[in-house]
């Protein structure tokens, strides 16, 4: 099979030690707030994707919590009333910033392959691929780690006990709340996987029925498993009662998980991976996510010119071949740090990404050499992304997951807990693309314990006027979201306008420019088809059959976003428009 021709593997082959997983480029120009702007915002800033998760956090505020309680009241909130993309029975990833310390920590609570799984156990009896066990049901499933993320925020970050941060969580799971079309549309198109299942007919059937838009979803088996973590921490959900259900659950319908795949769950604090671009340091994912490391090829290839003075072809053909080369390395190089050497210090090297750059003809498009027959799924219902500044400066971006919409669609009976379907984020047979339409090799192959690689990007940016936070949902798309918001803040557009910036996306393989309405004029789409792009963008006719539920949409994502101006010491949130239940509220700290 051939991947990639001519230079440009040349270019990504040049050998380097194997340098461990904290390496990272290292920024040179450390933007802290200077004397002349503000020591501390004015307030509290939150932007989640569900205003009842933004609401949770501002209420463990206002008891005296800080980022990381609001932080664990904000995504177990989510993970209620989000159940589409994200819960307690997946996983994430946590950037924090204490701001007494300084310190930038990125907290690790992806899933891991459960001990008795192998690539093996993922083909059908003909030897092919098997898609369906790959996405849906017990071995779909990793073992969770949002639980074992809220009990160490609680004990090493928060003020205030786990029972007080979940409590706004159990209420909502207890009360219910109103389903959404976003959540009605994506139990839909999964209501054949998760029908499969009695725990899951238990949670998600109203009366029997499929829900539908202002049905009130009420989840009282949630509520006792939250209720459980929250008396007894780690034990509360990976021990004990919950245990023997999720292991009865997942073992009743074939899965292979142990009570020791749950009890050794642990998460990992690693070194966040910095980098620099233009006056910004931009604080990001190590491995297990792809992100960060994506980011700095990205930026660092732009870095070579000064995108706003060209014209606005020119300015996205440089972006797309930067995000196309970014993409390819994913596929040969990422998997979890903590079993395989990943050439960090090149890959983020302003060398290789001069090399890379050195690679991109101006004016014509780049093959990628192959196409992938996968689709790639468009919308950002998977997954979800929150942000929070504090009034003592502290911060969080956090992007948690399930997977796919609804995770694997398996609820071990009693639980309440849908569980993820990240296992199709390894590269369970070699060279086979997941349902992002990516694909992997060794580096990126199931092992017992092991973290499949991520996406999920959470991202910080600091220059001595402005701090951000950010991140989306959108699977591989996560990260050319990320790397189009940050080139938004760069040219100093607002939150709110960072939230909703058009977006396009490309992901090496397929070869293909997606690009949302208005993301390009005509003129621009037709520059870029001149020079040997291939663009996937909606016209008249497609939104028409759209509209008649003929094609997918041409929208994604679901940009959440906080920012603290230094200058004027004040803060703002940016909350997508894409999604009609978010929201992004700044609440000031009242004068004494
Ligand atoms: N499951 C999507 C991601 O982690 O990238």
């Amino acid at each position: 099979m051939k991947f990639w021709s001519g230079v440009i593997i040349a270019v990504a082959l040049v050998a380097t030690p194997a340098c461990g997983r904290d390496a990272a480029a290292q920024p040179e120009h450390d933007a802290r707030p200077d004397s002349a702007a503000a020591k501390v915002p004015p307030g509290v800033a939150i932007a989640s994707a569900h205003a009842l998760a933004t609401e949770a956090g501002l209420e463990i505020i206002r008891e005296g919590g800080n980022a990381f309680d609001a932080a664990i009241a904000v995504s177990a909130a989510l993970s209620v009333v989000e159940p589409i993309s994200s819960g307690i029975g997946g996983g994430g990833f946590f950037l924090l910033h204490q701001a007494e310390e300084d310190r930038d920590v990125f907290l690790d609570a992806r899933e891991t392959s459960p001990a008795a799984v192998s690539s093996d156990d993922y083909l059908t009896e003909d030897g092919e691929f098997d898609r369906d066990r790959a996405t849906n049901g017990p071995w779909a499933a990793g073992i969770p780690g949002l639980p074992a993320a809220f009990v160490h925020l609680a004990n090493e970050y928060g003020q205030l006990p786990l029972e007080r941060s979940l409590a706004p969580a159990i209420r909502l799971a207890d009360e219910g709340f109103p389903v959404y079309g976003r959540m009605e549309r994506g139990y839909q198109s999964r209501a054949e996987v998760m029908e499969r299942y009695p725990g899951t007919r238990d949670t998600f059937l109203i009366d029997g029925r499929a829900m539908r838009e202002g049905d009130t979803f009420r989840q009282p088996d949630l509520a006792r498993t939250l209720e459980r973590l929250a008396a007894d921490g780690f034990d509360g959900f990976y021990r004990g009662r919950t245990a023997e259900l999720l292991l009865e659950g997942v073992q009743a319908e074939g899965g292979v998980w142990t009570a020791d795949d749950l009890a050794s769950y642990k998460v990992v604090e690693r070194e966040p991976l910095r980098l620099n671009y233009h006056e910004w340091e931009i604080v990001t994912a190590p491995p297990p996510s792809y992100g960060g490391v994506a980011l700095a090829q990205m930026l660092q290839i732009l870095a070579g010119w000064e995108l706003e003075e060209l014209d606005p072809a020119l300015r996205a053909h440089l972006t797309v071949e930067s995000m196309r080369r970014a993409f390819r390395d994913r596929t040969f190089y990422l998997g979890d740090p903590d079993f395989v050497d990943i050439p960090m210090e090149t890959l983020t090297s302003r060398d290789y990404a001069a090399g890379l750059r050195a690679t991109i003809h101006p004016q014509r498009a780049t093959p990628s050499d192959m196409l992938s027959g996968e689709p790639t799924p468009l919308e950002g219902d998977e997954t979800t992304h929150f942000s929070i500044i504090d009034a003592q400066g502290n911060r969080v971006a956090a992007t948690q997951t399930v997977n796919l919409l609804y995770g694997s669609g398996l609820v071990p009976p009693g639980t309440g807990v849908l569980l993820n379907n990240e296992m199709d984020d390894f590269a369970l047979q070699p060279g086979e693309a997941n349902a992002f339409g990516v694909m992997g090799f060794d580096a990126n192959a199931p092992e017992p314990g092991k973290s499949m690689l991520s996406s999920m990007t959470p991202t910080f940016m600091l220059s001595d006027d402005r701090i951000a936070v950010l991140g989306t949902p959108g699977g591989t798309r996560i990260i050319t979201m990320v790397l189009l918001g940050i080139l938004g803040y760069d040219a100093g557009l607002d939150a709110q306008s960072v939230a909703a910036l058009p977006r396009f996306h490309h992901q090496w393989l397929p070869d293909r420019i997606s690009a949302e309405r208005g993301a390009f004029s005509p003129e621009v789409i037709a520059r870029l088809r001149e020079m040997g792009h291939e663009v996937d963008a909606p016209d008249e006719q497609d939104e028409m059959r759209r509209s008649a539920g003929r094609t997918s949409s041409h929208s994604w994502g679901n940009l959440q976003t906080v920012a603290w101006n230094l200058r004027d010491n004040t803060l703002e949130g940016g909350t997508d428009p894409r999604n009609e239940v978010g929201s992004a509220e700044v609440q000031l700290t009242p004068e004494p």
